[in-house]
């Protein structure tokens, strides 16, 4: 079914008890899908625009400035797939030189997508564009394709999976393009945990406002109390792991009330919110040879900072 089918009261539901499921069990967590409320999406937006952090901006840097490579190794008149396409702003840097038969933006916010896909039409006209209302992590269908299927997933989204996680998508996404089909994917970078740590950390406090929104969300959701002033952003890079870890570390001993449910927290207890995996690029090919793609190209800036990287099946 598709998301938009589905009675509203059914995902609150849905949401309610996996939210409270990973909050009951320790190490207690919250999926990071739940931080990408209204308020939770602006604040990521304003966290792509800080000085620290330098993902966003130097991926689009890649895209613009290799863009006619990028094209050459894709192939032009492909189609192309977005999953969580939201405003479709990557896309643009890429359309001149790679001349998709189509473009398919997938989110699951319909009104957001269908303005982005009209704004995108306006700007690239002959361009077909044909949104998807969709969730990428559950069943969907696409309509018949009208070329070779390319997967477009910039943002190193991929980083938010755990590993396991990360190649059950990347084996959804082969199935997906099919064979000869493609996968054009933006990967962060392992790299020295200083530049990482502030990334993270930022001076103004943005991502701590992101990380601590998340239980604004989880208020809402599950009619809770949290206050949110009452736990501490946490974020390091644990260099081993090659990740990000996000935690709400409590500030005091405390208790919230959730719906009926009190949850006890000890000061210092932590509720862990993401991870953010960062690869070496040969690691992100090995782990995406596991699902059956083969290195074609892989494109990275002059710091070694993020690589756009792509697959193709064969
Ligand atoms: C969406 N995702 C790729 C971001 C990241 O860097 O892992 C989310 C984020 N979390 C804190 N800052 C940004």
């Amino acid at each position: 079914m598709a998301l938009d089918d589905q009675p509203l009261t059914d995902v609150h539901a849905t949401q309610r008890k996996e939210l409270l499921a990973g909050l009951l069990e320790p190490p207690r967590s919250i999926n990071p899908k739940f931080f990408y409320d209204e308020r939770g999406s602006e604040l990521f937006a304003d966290i792509c625009e800080l000085d620290e952090y330098y993902p966003t901006r130097t991926e689009i840097n890649i895209l613009r400035q290799e863009s006619a490579a990028i094209a050459e190794a894709v192939g032009r008149g492909c189609e192309l797939v977005e999953p969580g396409a939201g405003s479709c702003e990557k896309v643009r840097h890429l359309l001149a030189d790679l001349h998709p038969s189509a473009y398919l933006p997938l989110d699951i916010s319909r009104d957001f997508l269908l303005d982005a896909a009209q704004r995108l039409r306006e700007d690239f006209p002959g361009l077909e564009v044909r949104p998807v209302v969709a969730d990428f992590s559950a069943a969907f269908e696409l309509p018949p394709a009208t070329g070779r299927r390319v997967l477009f997933y910039p943002g190193s989204t991929i980083g938010n999976f755990e590993p396991a996680g990360a190649l059950d998508f990347l084996v959804r996404a082969a199935q997906l393009v099919g064979k000869e089909g493609g996968l054009l994917i933006g990967v962060d970078l392992h790299k020295a945990s200083e530049v990482l740590n502030a990334a993270y950390n930022d001076s103004e406090g943005v991502t701590a406002a992101f990380n601590r929104n998340i239980l604004h969300h989880a208020n809402h959701l599950l009619d809770a109390d949290f206050d949110p002033e009452q736990f501490e952003h946490v974020a390091f890079y644990n260099a081993p792991a090659q990740r990000i870890e996000m935690h709400l570390e409590s500030r005091a001993d405390q208790q919230v009330n959730c719906d009926g449910t009190v949850l006890t927290f000890a000061a210092g207890e932590r509720i862990h919110t993401e991870y953010s995996h960062k690869y070496t690029p040969e690691g992100f090919a090995a782990l995406a040879a596991q699902a059956g793609f083969t290195a074609r190209g892989c494109w990275v800036d002059d710091d070694s900072l993020f690589s756009v990287q792509y697959f193709e099946t064969v």
